[in-house]
């Protein structure tokens, strides 16, 4: 096990913003200390971090001894993080369809349903419950409400984005009819840097349920 500095290292422009923002964040550590003590003690699977951008919740998630690696569907971010720490496992692939056996590891979604418009959250879900393995667990962070927001300049370039915020019960609904049981939620209000235009953040800990029938 080693600090989340020694995972995260200096890097370029890409990932500075993200690199020391956990630091400030005490809930999302407890949220995300709690998902990697509930993996460690039930043998350690391997962990997804799908959706994992520049690597930061990775390399967090790899410094509390979680054996986590990184899934991204932008080719940019999977060679960020790779960059930054070229001995991790960083994959180019989509969350509605990943590259992964049935029933392989545990999963983290931080804030990478942000960019998914809400009526793809099911496939999204069926996804994790079919790559999770049963009893294995999942933590989902995202932007709590009911908006979407279109940008088309970011982090200094031209782009076309759409953030979704979305609520917390429906979002729970969802993965709880996908087989996936919600068994911890915090919502939390924004802090200093996420005020004015962030609004509150949810996170979800759940874990896949077995079959019903
Ligand atoms: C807001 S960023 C969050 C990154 C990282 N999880 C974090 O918290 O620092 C959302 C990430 O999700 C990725 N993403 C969006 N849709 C995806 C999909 N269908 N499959 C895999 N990654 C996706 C984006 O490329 C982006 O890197």
């Amino acid at each position: 096990m080693g600090t989340a500095e020694e995972f995260l290292d200096e890097d370029e422009f890409d990932a500075r913003p993200f690199k020391d923002e956990l630091d400030h964040k005490p809930l999302d550590r407890a949220m995300l200390g709690a998902f990697a003590e509930l993996v460690v003690g039930d043998g350690g699977g391997p962990v997804g971090d799908l959706g994992c951008g520049p690597r930061r919740v990775t390399a967090y998630l790899r410094s509390l001894g979680v054996p986590a690696f990184g899934v991204d569907l932008s080719p940019e971010m999977v060679a960020v993080a790779r960059r930054g720490h070229p001995g991790l496992r960083f994959e180019v692939g989509s969350m509605t369809a990943l590259e992964l056996l049935d029933g392989e590891l545990g999963g983290v979604a931080w804030y990478s349903t942000v960019h998914t418009p809400p009526e793809l959250l099911p496939t999204v879900f069926a996804e994790f419950h079919r790559v999770l393995a049963l009893g294995g667990h999942l933590l989902l962070a995202f932007k709590a409400g009911d908006r979407l927001r279109h940008l088309d300049h970011a982090y200094g370039h031209d782009l076309s984005l759409d953030i979704y915020w979305t609520s917390p019960e429906q979002v729970a609904g969802l993965m709880t009819e996908g087989g996936i049981a919600v068994t911890a939620r915090l919502v939390r209000e924004p802090d200093e840097q996420e005020r004015p235009r962030q609004g509150r953040q949810a996170y979800l800990l759940a874990r896949k349920a077995p079959a019903t029938r």
